[in-house]
């Protein structure tokens, strides 16, 4: 997620913005730059890769000056490389900005400003904002700003410079974050506390469409929608390395409860008048019909997603989608040939696993689309493709919200090709992607059975070993809950349909033996009754995780978790949620270092 440092004041804003650029590494970056007022004239700096490229281009040349800003890039729209890296600046060069989020109408607002005779060079959907600023300049850079961001649709933190204002920073935000922190020697705006506390620990949490105007003498005003506004000033008693968490004790925590925010993200690029809008990023009908089969194919929690994703598509295609586990899949292909698609889904991009099956596929000259969280990873420059999942940078190697983004993704990617093909129509598709923008408050609904979650841990966190069961969908959603048991916890999670448990396994029911039995889709709830009273009669500890309307499971389950209803087809996307903080509460009880568990990597580029 890119990370936003910008200072006003009497010190030198280069050595304070690279200190808060470094404080901010932890949530992932691809580039960086700098740009600084000097001396009433702009100057600007940037680097492609790590921070430290960026210090020895600033060791060379240097920019001076008191007023500046800084960004370090997680790549949402073009390639990571040092021309789509921030700061950016209008034809001219007079304006230069750092921006966090996306721009949805950005190609809209572009086609307008080329008409005006702006030129662009770089793939962003940040230059556009540069552009916005010169084109409605008013001789003063706040309200210039207040005026853009009004014409700016999605998500945004921003910190503006000028040569025409050179005593001036702007900052303003919706939906991302920012704040600003008080200093003695002048006022900082920045994405996270960590990038202030070495100079202050007093901040302002800007809220959405507020616009900062922070002075060179170290005065500011906030004002929203043209109205001055009282904001507080809170002092921050977190330690550096809580603050990176954003208070939360581990990333993955943190990353489990930024599900709803990212949902909402994912949906930004993909959905334009609640309805599917893939784009370039999807194929054409008569591509589709001209496929003669679809295989997906991926690891891990990647593979859990594309197992469920397939039976999303093969609900609007009509015809068998094949999913394969990667490391398998690369060996025994021999039916994928020059007219079948295969769909990748990695979080990193970097899997060889996954990326040995993409490249054996395009020698055949199969086509590839990738669904992928990391922009210019080698499966995203691979594939002929690539749809983003948007979740940001997932720090923890359990992975959370990249799931639940590559889940989305494919239920999109199943509802093009289902209007494409004509099994959905148009007010169907409206409806579902209705439904997908009532997720994120579904999701934060699911945040409150976190204490009750815990107490289940409790018992969990002394066991040796444990059951994951489902029916159908529930059954993939049970594979997901027990490989993020094991990862993290260590305990053995056996994932099984629950109509298979009695042909065999059922002989490791005993006294105690946890059982989480998935209830989520309504036809199959019936039969999973039977099954948890079945394994309650020889002793198991059965914890039910069951759409809202059966709350009568609390007479059969020991324990009983509901979740928000959606329909059946998309439910995985809640019922992930409860087995995620399960998994995680027992890891905490058990005092294991959640974020690393032993033997994992977050990207395994070997084979
Ligand atoms: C590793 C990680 C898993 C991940 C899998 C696939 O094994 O430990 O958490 O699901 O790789 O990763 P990818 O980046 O391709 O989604």
């Amino acid at each position: 997620m890119c990370g936003i440092v910008a200072y006003n004041g009497k010190s030198n804003a280069q050595e304070r913005i690279i200190h808060g650029l470094e404080k901010l590494e932890y949530r992932g970056y691809d580039s960086a730059g700098i740009a600084v007022v000097d001396n009433g004239a702009l100057k600007y700096v940037k680097s492609a890769g790590r921070l430290q490229n960026l210090k020895d281009k600033l060791e060379q040349n240097p920019v001076d000056g008191n007023c500046g800003i800084g960004h370090t890039r997680w790549a949402t729209h073009g390639v990571p490389n040092e021309i789509n890296s921030h700061p950016h600046l209008n034809t001219k060069e007079d304006i230069a900005l750092v921006h966090n989020g996306i721009i949805e109408n950005f190609s809209t607002l572009k086609e307008e400003l080329i008409a005006d005779g702006y030129t662009f060079k770089t793939e962003t959907d940040t230059e556009v904002i540069a552009n916005l600023l010169d084109k409605h300049y008013d001789g003063n850079l706040s309200s210039t700003v207040e005026k853009v961001i009004s014409l700016l649709r999605g998500t945004f933190a921003l910190a503006i410079i000028s040569s025409r204002d050179p005593g001036t920073l702007v900052a303003a935000r919706r939906e991302n974050p920012l704040i600003l922190g008080i200093a003695e020697d002048g006022v900082f705006a920045a994405s996270d506390v960590p990038a202030l506390l070495n100079y202050t620990r007093d901040v302002i949490y800007i809220e959405n469409d507020e616009v900062a105007t922070i002075q060179n003498d170290g005065s500011y005003s906030i004002r929203k929608f043209g109205e001055e506004v009282e904001k507080e000033i809170h002092h921050i008693e977190w330690s550096m390395e809580s603050a990176s968490k954003d208070g939360f004790d581990h990333f993955m925590i943190k990353e489990i409860y930024e599900q709803p925010k990212v949902l909402k993200d994912c949906l930004l690029r993909k959905v334009k008048n609640d309805f599917v809008d893939l784009g370039e990023t999807s194929f054409t009908k008569e591509e589709i019909l001209g496929f003669d089969k679809i295989y997906m194919s991926a690891c891990g929690t990647a593979f859990h997603a594309s197992e469920i994703g397939k039976r999303a598509i093969e609900d609007a295609i009509g015809k068998e989608v094949t999913a394969e586990i990667a490391s398998e899949f690369k060996y025994n292909m021999p039916f994928l040939t020059e007219n079948s698609l295969l769909i990748i889904v990695s979080q990193s991009g970097e899997t060889l696993d996954t990326l040995t099956v993409l490249r054996e596929a395009k020698d055949r000259g199969a086509k590839v689309l990738a669904i992928t969280n990391v922009v210019g990873s080698s499966i995203d420059r691979e594939s002929d493709k690539v749809i983003y999942c948007d979740a940001g940078p997932e720090i923890s190697v359990a992975s959370t919200k990249a799931y639940s983004t590559q889940l989305l993704s494919l239920y999109l990617l199943a509802l093009d090709f289902g209007y494409k093909l004509g099994t959905y129509d148009k007010e169907f598709v409206t409806d579902i992607v209705k439904e997908f923008e009532s997720l994120p408050e579904k999701v934060e609904k699911m945040f409150d059975s976190r204490d009750s979650i815990r107490e289940i841990a409790k018992t969990i966190a002394n066991k040796k070993s444990m059951f994951f069961l489902g029916r159908g969908l529930d059954y993939l959603s049970a594979k997901e809950g027990a490989l993020k048991l094991k990862e993290i916890s260590y305990i053995n999670a056996v994932a099984m349909p629950s109509g298979e448990l009695k042909h065999g396994s059922i002989a490791l029911i005993e006294e105690g033996v946890p059982v989480v039995t998935l209830l989520s889709q309504m036809e199959l709830f019936e039969k999973s009754i039977s099954n948890i009273k079945e394994i309650k009669a020889r002793g198991a500890y059965t914890i039910a995780i069951a759409s809202e309307e059966n709350s009568a499971l609390r007479s059969v389950a020991d324990e009983v978790i509901l979740i928000p209803k959606t329909h059946d087809m998309y439910m995985p996307l809640l019922a992930v949620l409860p087995q995620q903080i399960l998994a995680y509460e027992t890891s905490v009880i058990l005092g294991n270092d959640v974020d690393k568990p032993r033997n994992l990597a977050k990207s395994v580029t070997v084979e």
